[in-house]
């Protein structure tokens, strides 16, 4: 009844950012993702006659009701012990959901004696967060509906990842609040949901390509109407540090000079620049260099969550 399992976080090409289900966690459109190899998170689950369910992360309590939730869905009745770590370089804002569910449900399924397959693992992971459903699968991902699927594998193209840690300003808005406010009151949500259905086959078709400048300038639109969209939310969402514009201007410097990386960002201050292995390097030692950036972690394509005991 006990089980451990690791899952690797993922960053999305093309953004997930608004439910048409907030019960389900279903999207309104499709999102493209990649596991990175830097960020893991492990998670221990015990079931047993336990008082109560508990939930540590790093060692410090958290609130069960999310994991709670992924549970039931499994039709696990039984309490859960769950310790769930990060091995991130530096504990620098980096945690992320889309880990630390799909390591849950690996773990949990697993000391449960659950025999599941690769599609129901994710789909429960969705149950604890939308973006965790493409990490079960890891790789590249896919999620349109109840699951996500790995449509090329890690070793398909060799990117780099540098995400640069911004300095962390006071607490913002989470996904969770800050995707259903932006689709109740931004203006501009139905155009970033239309564009996102056209940008998830055009990215697909980059991605078989291996074409970089073209998947790099993609997502790096895709991730800046996403942010434009919760800035139009009311009240307006504004997720960026001086150091995320900073960087975003680096990587324009850096392509006039022939280096060529692109942006994305999350709902944070954090960026994550594209480029490819051979370019790594001269990024992050770019991003380094940017006031307000604390830490730069450069990241390759991983795999999938899986069972380690
Ligand atoms: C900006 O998956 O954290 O990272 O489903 O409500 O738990 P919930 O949200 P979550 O949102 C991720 C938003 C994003 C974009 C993405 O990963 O696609």
């Amino acid at each position: 009844m006990k089980a451990t399992a690791a899952a690797h976080a993922n960053i999305a090409l093309v953004k997930y950012w608004g439910k048409r289900d907030e019960a389900l966690l279903l999207p309104e459109a499709g999102s493209l993702s990649v596991a990175l190899d830097k960020l893991l998170t492990t998670t221990t689950v015990e079931l047993g006659d336990f008082a109560a369910d508990s939930f540590t992360l790093d060692g410090h309590p958290e609130d069960p009701c999310r994991a709670r939730a992924l549970l039931d869905a499994a039709g696990i009745r039984k309490r859960a012990r769950i310790a769930s770590g990060n091995d991130f370089p530096t504990a620098a804002g980096l945690a992320s959901s889309s880990s630390g569910f799909a390591a849950l449900a690996v773990a949990a399924c697993a000391a449960a004696g659950l025999r599941k397959s690769a599609d129901e693992l994710s789909a429960l992971a969705r149950i604890g967060s939308g973006s965790a459903s493409r990490s079960v699968p890891g790789g590249w991902a896919v999620w349109e509906d109840a699951f996500a699927r790995q449509v090329f594998a890690p070793s398909h193209w060799d990117l780099r990842f540098c995400i640069a840690v911004c300095a962390a300003g006071p607490k913002q808005v989470g996904s969770r609040d800050g995707m259903r406010a932006t689709r109740e009151t931004s203006p501009y949500h139905a155009a970033f949901i239309a564009q996102c259905r056209r940008d998830l086959p055009d990215a697909l078709k980059l991605l078989a390509a291996r074409d970089l400048p073209g998947l790099g300038a993609l997502a790096e639109r895709n991730a800046l109407r996403m942010h434009a969209d919760a800035l139009a939310a009311d009240p307006p969402l504004l997720y960026w540090q001086p150091a995320t514009v900073a960087c975003l201007l680096a990587l324009l410097e850096l392509r006039a000079s022939g280096v060529a990386a692109w942006a994305t960002i999350d709902a944070g201050p954090h960026l994550v620049a594209i480029c490819a292995s051979s370019d790594a390097g001269a990024v992050e030692g770019r991003l380094r260099s940017v006031p307000g950036v604390t830490e730069v972690v450069v990241c390759a394509p991983a795999g999938a969550a899986r069972v380690l005991s």
